[in-house]
């Protein structure tokens, strides 16, 4: 019988769990969870007989793929796969997928609340900012940005963006601004949305040189990957300018350190961008869907590598 592994360190809310249950099994696959896990070797002894994997941030490295003899698909359920060993997997035949988009509404709802938590002072009852009437930088333009940018309207912000990579005549379909460099951004960002993946050209793109920019009191909202930042550079940033706040979904190695600084700084305790009973929902069930859509009929959509 074809196996399915939904190996998440991090589970998907039970409504979700149920529902990719039901999508597997009415396939006439089995569908074997593997949850909270607290030893990586774990996955790798539950992963040995599987033919497919869903994973979340779970490493699904080499070693996870070479001791899976009969896997022939890894679906990420979410947006970034840099989690996933794309080299060791394809040497061995085996297709990677994302399910991007699904996830994206719950990780905009979580920078603009962390935006206004902030902002708020951390709701210590003293007096704080507002986001009207404010720019909102939005870095990078995919599926969160779109989001970040509804949302940031709805909060009567100036919504402004670069993204490279994208056509700026669709960017400004969504009534967003789109600027030429990324210092151009950096500098008339009361607010910014980091929104960027870790491929190699991005790690440590964050530094000093470019948060210095920043105007008084910007506040950096990181909910893309820790990678992305110079952490040296950021912990100058916050020692010389005391306006300046870094608020971040996924701590930073350099997180203790940081912390030193006291309200510049906050981090969730875990990463929960896309932890809504319906972002699993969407991710889960989009992820079950394509190993099915695979295996049966070879659809290869979505695939990363
Ligand atoms: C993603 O890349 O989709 C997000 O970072 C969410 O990751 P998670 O599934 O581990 O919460």
């Amino acid at each position: 019988m074809t196996k399915v592994l939904i190996a998440t360190d991090k589970p998907f809310a039970k409504v979700a769990a149920d529902k990719i249950k039901g999508i597997i099994e009415a396939a006439g696959y089995q569908a074997v969870f593997l949850e909270k896990y607290t030893e990586h070797q774990d996955f790798v002894d539950a992963a040995k007989d599987a033919d497919a994997i869903i994973i979340r941030s779970d490493k699904a490295n080499k070693a996870v793929i070479d001791s899976a003899e009969k896997l022939k698909i890894i679906v990420r359920a979410g947006a970034g796969y840099d989690n996933v060993d794309l080299e060791a997997a394809t040497a061995k035949g085996v297709v990677v997928m994302n399910t991007p988009g699904q996830n994206s509404n719950a990780v905009a709802e979580l920078a603009l609340g962390m935006m206004v938590y902030v902002a708020r002072n951390q709701f210590n009852g003293s007096s704080g900012t507002e986001l009207k009437d404010k720019t909102i930088g939005i870095h990078g333009y995919g599926h969160v940005s779109k989001n970040v940018a509804r949302i940031a309207k709805g909060f009567g912000m100036k919504a402004v963006t670069y993204a490279p990579s994208k056509n700026p005549d669709d960017i400004r379909k969504d009534g967003v601004e789109v600027v030429d460099t990324v210092e151009a951004l950096y500098s008339q960002s009361n607010f910014l949305s980091l929104n960027i993946p870790a491929y190699d050209r991005n790690k440590k793109s964050i530094n000093y040189a470019l948060l210095s920019k920043m105007p008084a009191n910007a506040m950096l909202v990181n909910t893309a990957r820790k990678e992305v930042i110079d952490e040296a550079g950021l912990k100058q940033m916050l020692s010389e300018r005391k306006d300046f706040k870094y608020v971040s979904d996924i701590a930073p190695d350099n997180a203790a350190e940081l912390k030193e600084m006291g309200a510049q700084v906050f981090f969730t305790p875990k990463k929960m961008g896309a932890q809504t009973s319906e972002a699993n929902i969407n991710a889960g069930i989009a992820a079950a869907n394509q190993i099915i859509a695979f295996i049966e009929k070879g659809d290869t959509s979505f695939k990363v590598n």
